[in-house]
């Protein structure tokens, strides 16, 4: 079977090499795909949002699937537009993928299916939003509503901080449009995890939990990126809390979607605050996680294909997704600025000296007639896996020492929190 596979990062390097693995495909297309899906699959240089010619080349080479990586073509319709033509398309309708693409929307979902989230407000215009924050006080959360590449959100300590953001995303418009409309929301306090979770429409098939470090320095300092390094599972989550997770959250949301007409298919990735009061919800993502894939993937044993066409097919019920007993951390490395302004084109050595148990997954780079490249802020993903986090990490980090592009920088405590807490058990 040939698929084809929407996107050029990370994320989507470790979706064509997973299933490459699947006795079934015959080829994997990337479109755009990059310097790492260059060596497992053919890329083709369509525009994601060129859905016409995707369509089109699907159709010309007899591709059976096609599977969606990023929010943004997802949200644009990708998904409905091959629905229309009775093309088989792996991931959510636009109307699905709101819950990503607008947080009031997916707000009023959770409200509405009594899903435990932070208390929030809704605005339109900054007086009300600034009275709002007054009346409330720091600490206080204040977000973009539409898509701001993780950039949207303020946890403001202090009421200056919380009106500073106000001013930036409703007067100045720095996120643009993503900015009109702003939510405003109780800060929850606890800590974080990531529930990604194969959704059919109404079954749902948890995936092992896992953890993000978005800030780009050592010890969560710096500025937020797309995430600088993932571990999984996620030692001290029992399997009793992710029952509770899916029993609260992530089945009343997929049934209720249903229910309203909106059947979310394809993976719900669910951003958790582990609270003194049980497990909130802190975001909805209509995708898999980047780079949370590239730990979530190299565990999996059962066929990424399988899940797939369950999915499509409306039979996710009738899979047994399992897992190794392992661990695995992704260290990211960056180009030299990030997450600010990084140059491109620097030549990377070192990647033909990586052996089991690590895979590299290309993130920004790209083939060139001399060799891989750079070609984007994050650069490549690190994935070690090992019996557990302390060899997985082990794994990881021998293997980012042997590689090096000028000005690489990475985190080196990716799972070192996670890892003394299975230690100290
Ligand atoms: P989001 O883009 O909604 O995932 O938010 C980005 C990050 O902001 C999250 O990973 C949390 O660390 C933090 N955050 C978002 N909402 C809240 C909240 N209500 N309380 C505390 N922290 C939050
Ligand atoms: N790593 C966070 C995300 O993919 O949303």
């Amino acid at each position: 079977m040939k698929i084809l596979i929407v996107g050029g990062g990370g994320r989507e390097h470790a979706i064509a090499w997973k299933l490459m693995q699947s006795p079934r495909v015959s080829k994997v297309y990337c479109a755009p795909g990059n310097g790492g899906t260059a060596q497992i699959a053919q890329n083709v240089p369509i525009d994601p949002f060129d859905f016409a010619a995707l369509a089109q080349f699907v159709k010309d080479e007899g591709i059976e699937l096609t599977v969606i990586g990023p929010e943004d073509p997802l949200l644009r319709g990708i998904v409905d537009f091959f629905n229309e033509r009775n093309l088989p398309v792996y991931g959510p309708s636009s109307m699905a993928a709101k819950i990503e693409g607008s947080k009031s929307f997916a707000k009023k979902l959770m409200k509405r299916y009594g899903i435990p989230t932070a208390a929030y407000e809704t605005f339109l215009d900054y007086e009300s939003a600034i009275a709002c924050v007054r009346e409330k006080g720091a600490p206080i959360v204040v977000k973009a509503d539409g898509l701001a590449a993780g950039k949207g959100v303020v946890v403001a300590e202090t009421l200056e901080e919380a009106e500073e953001a106000l001013r930036q995303i409703m007067q100045e418009n720095v996120f643009g449009q993503a900015g009109a409309r702003v939510v405003i929301e109780e800060c929850m306090r606890g800590e974080e995890l990531s529930l990604l979770s194969f959704v059919d429409g109404e079954t749902v098939k948890p995936m092992i939990t896992s953890q993000d470090h978005k800030r780009v320095y050592d010890d969560d300092r710096g500025p937020n990126t797309g995430g600088m390094g993932t571990y999984a599972p996620v030692p001290h989550m029992s399997d009793e809390l992710v029952a509770d997770i899916v029993r609260t959250i992530v089945q009343p949301m997929a049934s209720g979607m249903a229910q309203d007409g909106i059947p979310f298919k394809g993976i719900l990735y669910t951003g958790l605050m582990i609270t003194t009061e049980g497990p909130k919800v802190v975001e909805f993502n209509a995708r898999f996680g980047d780079p949370e894939t590239q730990v979530i993937l190299p565990l999996l044993e059962t066929d990424l294909l399988d899940i797939f066409l369950a999915t499509v097919n409306g039979e996710l019920d009738a899979i047994d997704v399992t897992w190794k007993q392992e661990s695995a951390v992704c260290v990211i490395m960056a180009a030299p600025g990030y997450p600010g302004d990084y140059p491109k084109g620097q030549p990377i050595a070192g990647l033909d000296k990586v052996a089991a148990p690590v895979t590299v997954f290309h993130a920004g780079t790209k083939e060139t007639d001399s060799g891989v490249v750079t070609n984007g802020g994050r650069v490549l993903g690190v994935t070690g896996t090992g019996k557990n986090l302390h060899h997985a990490r082990e794994a990881a980090y021998a293997a980012v020492r042997t590689i090096a592009f000028d000005g690489a920088h990475y985190r080196t405590d990716i799972g070192a929190k996670a890892m003394n807490a299975q230690n100290g058990k």
